[in-house]
């Protein structure tokens, strides 16, 4: 089987979950990050280099107050027990995304486990919070004026380098979860060649078996970047 290098997640639908339920939206999530947990060590388990998820887009903001709350309180909560689990697998943790423009806790949170997981050598965990592909890539363009590049100089190596993802592959398999086909503004450059796999099952309902189904999947697919 080829595991893919590099896979990337849209974790959508705990809103639905819970709502089927008859439950406030906060419990879906909750639930979500209990199945962040199990495929964070299902992906590692499996081979997988990077594991890219989508937890909180720049779009995001635009929720009510309560709800943006409360997610900025569950994910501060899970990053401090994050710790522990990341040293038990020798995972790294990288934040995706704009540090301005979060709460300072938080900011202060993803340093400090970043700085706490530098030196695992395994899985590499990006956790996209505040991410937006156009952001990033107006980010990109931006630096690449800041640091003087000429017209003829800015090409896809040095926008590319520029990237909040820089030195990381290419997305391989981006997966999409809640029957929704879209990829929302999610590492639109990554994953150029990236192969697509959507599931109807709401992120809660998510398993490591699920996970397993779409690598194995991937395996069939032939790629051919374009060539023939
Ligand atoms: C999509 O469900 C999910 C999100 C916007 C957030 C993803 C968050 C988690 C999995 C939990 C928080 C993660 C961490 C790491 C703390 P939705 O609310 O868009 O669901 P809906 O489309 O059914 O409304």
């Amino acid at each position: 089987m080829t595991v893919p290098t590099h896979v990337a997640i849209i974790m959508d639908g705990n809103g639905r979950w819970a709502a089927q339920k008859g439950w406030p939206r906060i419990k879906g999530h909750k639930a979500g990050v209990q199945v962040v947990e199990r495929i964070l060590e299902a992906a590692s388990d499996a081979g997988v280099r990077h594991l890219s998820l989508y937890a909180f887009s720049t779009e995001n903001w635009k929720r009510p107050p309560l709800e943006v709350g409360a997610l900025m309180a569950l994910l501060r909560m899970y990053l401090r027990m994050l710790v522990h689990q990341l040293a038990r697998k020798g995972i790294r943790f990288h934040h995706l995304g704009a540090l301005q423009g979060m709460p300072t806790g938080v900011q202060a949170d993803m340093r400090a486990l970043e700085e706490a997981t530098a030196k695992n050598t395994g899985m590499t965990f990006h956790l996209a919070v505040n991410y937006g592909s156009r952001l990033e890539l107006a980010q990109a363009a931006r630096r690449c004026v800041e640091d003087g590049l000429s017209a003829e100089e800015i090409n896809e190596t040095s926008l590319g380098a520029r990237l909040w993802t820089a030195g990381i592959p290419d997305v391989d398999l981006l997966i999409r979860t809640s029957g929704e086909h879209r990829i929302s503004n999610f590492l639109l450059w990554q994953s150029a060649y990236a192969e697509l796999y959507m599931t109807d099952l709401l992120w809660p309902d998510f398993s490591p078996a699920d996970l397993r189904a779409a690598l194995e999947d991937y395996t069939q697919r032939e790629r051919r970047f374009g060539g023939i």
